[in-house]
């Protein structure tokens, strides 16, 4: 049961902070990513690298929502430059200033705390970084399961109108495999992944 909106705090962490969140942080990405579509079978030791990585990546910044000590959700960004070829090979191959672009990682929010803005307030939080350093685009990527995968919950929605409604459309074109376990699968396999951009205001 979600404790009420007073107690909810999010906040950009770094430092000593952020090293005491890192494991809560990696559990919670681990128990979220097992979902539809994800359906990522994460390792802790993996994640805590991975989001380490972020934090000292050029421009990084996780934002985590907190309910008093409880770590509730995160939302991870950086430059997309810091990020490997094959996040930015398809912005160079559609000739953009990879420079110009920030990179969301991506948001997770345990299920009892959807619904309320704070998915909203992670988008807020990243891209009002992101134009304090300069940036011209807010991108992201979404994994692409086909419509007829055998473990899409009935009542799954897709997040599109949300992203639609926050001024971000697909990039036509624009689209990486990221390699992953699936919890359905024994070994890594690619996946699709559509990157969705906007042009911040300036
Ligand atoms: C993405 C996520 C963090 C959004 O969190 P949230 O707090 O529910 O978002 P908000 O309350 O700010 O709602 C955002 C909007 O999306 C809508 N929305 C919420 N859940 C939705 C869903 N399951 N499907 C479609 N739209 C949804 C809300 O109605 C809201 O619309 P509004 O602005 O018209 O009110 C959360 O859904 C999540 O953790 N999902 C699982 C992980 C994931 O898929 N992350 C995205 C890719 S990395």
């Amino acid at each position: 049961m979600a404790a009420d909106a007073d107690t909810l705090d999010i906040a950009p962490l770094s430092g000593p902070a952020l090293e005491v969140a890192l494991d809560d942080l990696a559990r919670l990405r681990i128990a979220v990513f097992r979902e539809y579509p994800y359906l990522y079978d994460g390792t802790p030791d993996y994640e805590a690298r991975y989001l380490d990585r972020f934090a000292k990546a050029k421009d990084g910044i996780i934002v985590v929502a907190r309910d008093a000590d409880r770590v509730v959700g995160c939302a991870t960004g950086s430059a997309l430059s810091a990020h490997h070829q094959q996040f930015a090979a398809p912005f160079l191959d559609a000739g953009y200033d990879i420079d110009s672009i920030f990179y969301c990682g991506e948001s997770v929010l345990l299920r009892e705390y959807r619904g309320r803005g704070l998915g909203h307030a992670f988008f807020d939080r990243r891209e009002a970084h992101a134009k304090e350093r300069g940036y011209r685009f807010s991108t992201f990527s979404s994994v692409v399961r086909p419509p007829d995968h055998p473990l899409r919950p009935t009542n799954y929605r897709p997040l599109d109108s949300f992203w639609q409604k926050r001024g971000y459309r697909k990039a036509e074109g624009l689209v990486t495999t990221f390699s992953w376990k699936d919890i359905d699968r024994e070994a890594e396999s690619g996946h699709p992944m559509q990157f969705w951009i906007r042009e911040l205001a300036a």
